[in-house]
């Protein structure tokens, strides 16, 4: 069975069973990279242009890797190098390079709905690696992978998402993806950091990280994202990590399991202390890992569609 959709532009309205199987095929790619050759001819023949209007080391890194690991032509776009700096329009540049008969783009920009707006001008598959505050499907699909990896499920798991909720595409992605799977989820923050409205989404709100830890299977401790001014929502980054900061002693006190999730890239001794970050709890490398493979899950699966 196909996708619904020939395009991922988000986690909002994707059926549980897409979701299903982009993660179930994700395990084979996972197994692959374990290999002495980390390599299936997959999409040979296929061109694939990332462009990335924002800045990425996990996503641009690991989609490019993702398409080298299954044999497709990979073209790699940057604003700073591109004809944009002289002008050219986000549109005549779409076409242009769609003109050099391009199968599949992938697309990271700071405004939100560019990838939805790619669909319009172009025939390619559009994977969206990130528009603005809005949504961050990939990510959401690899963090859930490492979740159902080390937890064995997601159905009935309690996860929360914790820190700047109101900048992060990486939240709303998670929200739907992990709804649609039937996990329990919440946020945790301060009432700056937390939309208006947000538990309309079905998520319950929490204000102290202490309970949201003592609640959850699972908490995604999210970056404050200082580059969209989210220090203004905070008195201080110090009093952010006094009140909601993950530490090693507010872990120890909590009796019993937890997981911790991070997309990266971390403030080191903000929204995690260095202990946590580097400790027994967390799979933020482990996610990194899991990237590639639901990364080439998603190509697969929407380049073998057409
Ligand atoms: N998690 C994430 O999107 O990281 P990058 O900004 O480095 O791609």
């Amino acid at each position: 069975m196909p996708l619904s959709s020939k395009h991922l532009l988000g986690m909002h309205g994707v059926p549980a069973e897409d979701l299903n199987m982009i993660l179930d095929t994700a395990t084979t790619f996972r197994e692959v990279l374990e290999r002495p050759i980390k390599k299936v001819p997959t999409l040979k023949g296929k061109t694939i242009v990332n462009l990335f209007f924002e800045n990425s080391t996990r996503t641009r890194i690991s989609f490019e890797l993702a398409q080298k690991r299954l044999s497709a032509d990979t073209i790699n776009f940057s604003t700073s190098t591109s004809s944009t700096k002289k002008g050219e329009t986000f549109k005549d540049t779409v076409k242009n390079i769609e003109a050099m008969k391009v199968d599949m783009i992938v697309v990271r920009h700071e405004s939100a709905g560019v990838p939805s707006y790619l669909t319009k001008i172009s025939d390619a598959n559009i994977i969206n690696a990130g528009d603005g505050r809005h949504e961050h499907p990939t990510q959401a699909l690899l963090d859930i992978y490492s979740i159902r990896e080390k937890l064995g499920k997601i159905a009935g798991l309690k996860v929360c998402i914790v820190g700047d909720i109101a900048h992060s595409r990486v939240a709303l992605s998670n929200i739907y993806a992990l709804k649609t799977l039937g996990a329990e989820v919440s946020v945790c923050g301060p009432a700056t950091m937390i939309p208006f409205g947000m538990e309309k989404l079905g998520v319950k709100i929490i204000h102290n990280i202490d309970q949201a830890i003592a609640e959850n299977d699972v908490l995604n401790v999210l970056r404050i994202q200082l580059e969209r001014k989210a220090g203004t929502t905070i008195p201080s980054l110090r009093e952010y990590h006094n009140y909601f900061g993950v530490t090693a002693e507010r872990l120890e006190k909590n009796n019993k399991d937890i997981l911790i999730l991070h997309p990266g890239p971390i403030n080191r001794g903000v929204e995690l202390s260095s202990e946590v970050a580097d400790g027994p709890y967390q799979i933020i490398l482990d996610q990194v890992t899991n990237g590639v493979a639901v990364r080439m899950s998603v190509l697969y699966l929407l380049g073998t569609m057409n």
